[in-house]
């Protein structure tokens, strides 16, 4: 296993630049296992590291892979126009890791301001090419709160198909049902733009407008219930593995 200087484990999580890491060291501030490290140079096996710095539990991650459970009201933009960026929602390191200007971690595709749920972040630019491309067809699983009631011919037209105004290729929803008076659920293994809000007009209805949609599932990756909005936390490795599980059980 290799082994890095605490320095270097520091700066490659974000905590500044190497001189700012070597400072918060040689100021007591890291600890591990309960003890203060005060040598900058002194080394650790990264991997699988828990430390502390300013009070503040961590743990080293090679790569950055996490969920955030995105409010209303946010865009999911570095540099947002009108609403706050979902970035402020996450801890300075998380924006900063690996510094330069490709720094920190990056959304998975975009939400609307308005669309809420399950939004994953990432700075392993494979993963995010990976999940990003139509080539994959993660299926994403959206549940709808529609201005009108949602009627059973609606359903079937979102299921063979509709014709958006971009592209005379119909889209068609992988799966989708209705869930209540005004509600549905969709599952879409592309992602265009606006595409559900799209697709629920082309079939006469009309998504409503604050937090009418919300993404509940990526894969069989489904958005924790004790994930509050604007929360976020790492993805396990049953998590990746249920991003990449293809099935997308209905909705
Ligand atoms: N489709 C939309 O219309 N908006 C989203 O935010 C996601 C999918």
């Amino acid at each position: 296993m290799v082994s890095m200087q605490l320095q270097e484990i520091l700066f490659s999580q974000g905590f500044g630049t190497r001189r700012v890491c070597a400072g918060l060291i040689q100021q007591g501030l890291v600890t591990i296992a309960g003890t203060p490290i005060v040598d900058p140079a002194m080394e650790f096996v990264a991997i699988g590291l828990h430390f502390t710095v300013q009070g503040t539990p961590w743990q080293y991650h090679e790569k950055a892979y996490l969920m955030l459970h995105k409010p209303a009201g946010y865009e999911c933009s570095q540099k947002p126009s009108t609403y706050p960026s979902i970035y402020t929602l996450l801890p300075a390191p998380i924006r900063q890791r690996g510094g330069g200007a490709a720094a920190g971690v990056q959304a998975v595709g975009r939400l609307d301001q308005d669309t809420t749920g399950l939004l994953l972040l990432s700075d392993d630019g494979k993963f995010i090419h990976r999940m990003s491309s139509p080539k994959h067809h993660v299926p994403k699983v959206y549940q709808v709160t529609a201005k009108h009631p949602v009627d059973e011919s609606q359903i079937q037209k979102l299921l063979s198909g509709v014709v958006l105004d971009d592209d005379p290729k119909p889209v068609r929803a992988a799966a989708c049902g209705k869930t209540g008076e005004n509600t549905l659920s969709l599952t879409l293994t592309e992602g265009k733009y606006h595409q559900v809000k799209r697709m629920i007009a082309a079939v006469g209805n009309r998504v409503e407008d604050m937090a009418g949609l919300h993404r509940s599932q990526i894969g069989e990756l489904v958005l924790p219930a004790d994930l509050k909005a604007g929360q976020w936390r790492w993805l396990t490795a049953q998590d990746l593995l249920a991003i990449s599980a293809k099935p997308a059980s209905g909705a």
